[in-house]
């Protein structure tokens, strides 16, 4: 059930609060949204759990929120399952691009990528970014240079089975069979194959801590240069001392969105993280209505996540729990 927000804000969770409390660690991590489950769901199951276990080493040692979303994210971004690190999508051109970001909460603190080649880990190169530079974005050829002064190995992300499908969907572009490109929208629902997700993690660790990382080779075919909302600040990634998100589907809908921003904004305005979620993408739906999926987490350890897409894969826990959730069994 997705809730209109005013709805939301009445239903909201009393005890929410920006003061006191104690903390619970929680991480939750998608796969990406579109129709990935049809693909290989055990494959995916695998992947997001794995990603969540390696977030969990961190928290349950009282380790940082911010370590813990880079560690889920590396892992999935060398599962070639998903769209980030190895396994990511191609431009028309035939080339890998890849954005990617991490936001930590407390400070407001970012670190982002965007159009970076021949990278294994961008999350990691991301958080560099935010660490040793004064700077928020580093882009294409400097990103790359960047990685080099860091010490990244270089390392080629394309595989064959991403070559194939490019080699398919430019032949079917070029035919004329997807003549309507420049209306994202339409193709988006017609073509939900060039959807194949970003990847992303979001925690809160036993200080109250939150961050949220978010990593993508975009989207299929997309022109030499497009950047998505994935290292936007409040697009595709934030955190705030509230909450974190992490968001995935068309980027150009969650830019003009602010999607992530604006989850966080619910936050501060009293909702949990499972109303903040809901109410952002009814917003969403209700204002540029494109593909988008969300995952939360909030300062107290409550969990959110909402999509209006087919699918959205995602594996969570929360202290207390006894095993990893995920909704792909
Ligand atoms: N959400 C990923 C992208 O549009 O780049």
């Amino acid at each position: 059930m997705i809730l209109h927000w005013r709805e939301a804000l009445e239903n909201k969770n009393d005890t929410f609060g920006t003061e006191g409390g104690s903390a619970l660690y929680a991480i939750i991590v998608h796969g990406g949204a579109g129709n990935i489950r049809s693909k290989d769901p055990e494959r995916i199951e695998i992947g997001i759990k794995k990603a969540v276990e390696a977030g969990l080493d961190v928290l349950k040692k009282d380790g940082r929120s911010i370590d813990a979303v880079e560690a889920a994210v590396k892992v999935l971004e060398d599962d070639p399952t998903f769209n980030a690190g190895t396994g990511a999508v191609l431009t028309f051109d035939g080339e890998v691009e890849m954005d990617a970001a991490i936001a930590y909460g407390p400070n407001l603190d970012f670190g982002a990528v965007a159009g970076v080649k021949n990278i294994r880990h961008p999350i990691s190169l991301a958080k560099k970014v935010m660490e040793k530079t004064d700077h928020v974005l580093l882009a294409g050829n400097g990103a790359n240079d960047f990685a080099k002064l860091m010490g990244s190995e270089p390392h080629d992300p394309t595989t064959q089975e991403r070559k194939k499908q490019w080699e398919k969907y430019r032949k079917q572009f070029i035919n004329g069979d997807y003549k309507d490109w420049p209306k994202l929208r339409k193709l988006f629902q017609e073509h939900p194959e060039f959807l194949h997700g970003t990847v992303g993690a979001v925690a809160v660790d036993s200080h109250g801590e939150t961050a949220a990382a978010t990593s993508t080779g975009g989207v299929f075919l997309k022109f030499l240069g497009r950047v998505g909302d994935t290292p936007i600040p409040g697009a595709g990634t934030y955190a705030t001392p509230n909450g974190a998100a992490s968001s995935t589907g068309l980027g150009e809908g969650m830019m003009r969105v602010l999607i992530t921003k604006v989850a966080a904004d619910f936050l501060r305005m009293g909702l949990d993280a499972p109303h903040a979620a809901e109410a952002v993408m009814n917003y969403l739906d209700n204002t540029v209505g494109t593909e988008a999926g969300i995952i939360m987490v909030d300062r107290h350890g409550e969990i959110g996540f909402a999509h209006n897409t087919p699918d959205m894969p995602y594996a969570y826990f929360k202290e207390g729990m006894a095993e990893i959730e995920s909704n792909m069994r």
